[in-house]
């Protein structure tokens, strides 16, 4: 077997079986299958698809590059929260110390910024010291501790992720059932939970641009749980438009604080409250209801705050940073964007909003770049809401003069406004389960 003619029989449309999987993982980790070749085979599988044995394979190929952590040692229920990737999507940040401190265990192993969409590690290494790559070790030391804790694919844990996502990235092939799939089930089957909910982002700014493709992804994540014993519960939520009011790193962290303190954006509230009663039903089993008086008696008595805390202090963060927001990075520009119109907020483009965040250098282009964390932007209108002509409808924020000008001329095409009235989109559409 070659890697040539793996790629080839892809290329072709023919079903491969799980030898040849493996066959192209394990020599993608051993530098025997070169990055170019595994370019070509990502690309063939974009373009030609996986059958549900094929998907099922790849996420086992991924799981044996790396460990699966035990984490029998904790007396408490492990359920984690994975995001399909959105634009202003940090509800990992409020939800994981939420849940974790309602006595579910929260092993959470996150992303980084994945084409136009942002990442949760990137976001979290906005805060001043706060280490993402833990050893498995610490991991486990730290969920004993204090039931959560967040960190990368690594050398241990799923390598085969890591290297892959990146290959992705810059290579046009995110927006694939089959990769996205393999993707967040090996990381999630590699982290010793008992359960996993998923939050499937459909719309502009999501991968699944369409409620099909969303329903077709949440089904194949469901079932590759159930092959391996686990309750998977997924969401589809709306990514028409940025999830709440904030994209961009050290702006995104700022938003969940505010949001773990009482004052966060409606929207983002709740869709976290939805996900982590999902989270707690699978972990206590808790009707619906009862789940959600815990989630917002922990929110809103700066419970999960506390817990918050102590997530940063464990991964070596400076935790003042909770009271003190001048301790994030921050820009050097700030721009206005300003409606063109009276009328109603009848569009704002997450997918062009996420485009436009790489351009500031919230994101990565190649597999190198560095990211401006203080970049982003604050939206004070979003659809639905009323404004009047020279009203701001957005701020941007970057260190590159340039960047931050041609940005703001770009992001008013974002934005439609209307002269009829418009409803905000439904934020939780469909909820789909394994047995
Ligand atoms: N999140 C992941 O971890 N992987 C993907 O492929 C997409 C989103």
């Amino acid at each position: 077997m070659t890697a040539y003619e793996i790629i080839l029989k892809k290329r072709n449309g023919q079903e491969l079986n799980s030898a040849e999987i493996q066959y192209m993982v394990n020599g993608l980790l051993s530098g025997e299958v070169p990055d170019y070749q595994f370019s070509a085979f990502l690309m063939a599988i974009y373009f030609q698809g996986m059958n549900f044995n094929e998907t099922s394979a790849l996420t086992q190929a991924m799981i044996n590059s790396g460990k699966v952590i035990d984490l029998s040692i904790i007396p408490y229920p492990k359920v984690d929260k994975h995001s399909t990737g959105g634009v202003g999507d940090k509800v990992s940040l409020v939800l994981a110390p939420l849940v974790a401190s309602l006595d579910v265990c929260v092993p959470m192993i996150s992303g980084r910024a994945l084409g136009h969409t942002g990442g949760t590690l990137d976001k979290l290494e906005s805060i001043p010291n706060f280490r993402t790559a833990l050893s498995e070790d610490d991991f486990i030391k730290i969920l004993q501790k204090i039931n959560v804790s967040i960190i990368g694919a690594t050398e241990e844990l799923v390598p085969a992720d890591k290297k892959i996502y990146a290959l992705r990235d810059v290579t046009a092939t995110v927006d694939s059932i089959p990769l996205i799939a393999a993707s967040i089930m090996s990381k999630k089957l590699s982290e010793g939970i008992d359960g996993l909910v998923l939050d499937i982002k459909v719309g502009q700014g999501a991968f699944m641009k369409t409620l099909r493709e969303a329903k077709q992804l949440a089904r194949v994540m469901c079932a590759i749980g159930r092959v391996k014993n686990k309750k998977v519960t997924a969401l589809l939520t709306d990514m028409s438009q940025p999830l709440g009011n904030t994209v961009g790193n050290a702006l995104e962290i700022w938003e969940a604080i505010q949001t773990l303190k009482g004052y966060g954006p409606k929207d983002l509230q709740e869709i976290t409250l939805a996900l982590g009663a999902e989270m707690l039903k699978t972990a206590r089993n808790l009707s619906y209801n009862t789940a959600k008086k815990l989630l917002r008696k922990a929110l809103f008595s700066g419970q999960a705050l506390e817990k918050f805390r102590m997530l940063i202090k464990m991964q070596g963060g400076d935790e003042q940073v909770i009271e003190n927001y001048s301790l994030l990075p921050h820009p050097k520009y700030r721009l206005s964007v300003a409606a063109s119109k009276t009328g109603y907020i009848a569009k704002l483009d997450a997918f062009k909003v996420g485009i436009l965040s790489i351009e500031l250098g919230c994101g990565r282009r190649t597999v190198n770049d560095k990211i401006d964390h203080s970049a982003g932007f604050v939206f004070k209108k979003k659809i639905g809401d009323k404004v009047t002509k020279g009203e701001e409808l957005a701020v941007v924020y970057g260190n590159n003069l340039e960047k931050v000008r041609y940005v703001s001329d770009q992001l008013v095409s974002a934005y439609k406004i209307v002269q009829k009235k418009v409803k905000p989109p439904k934020l939780i559409l469909i909820k789909i389960t394994n047995p």
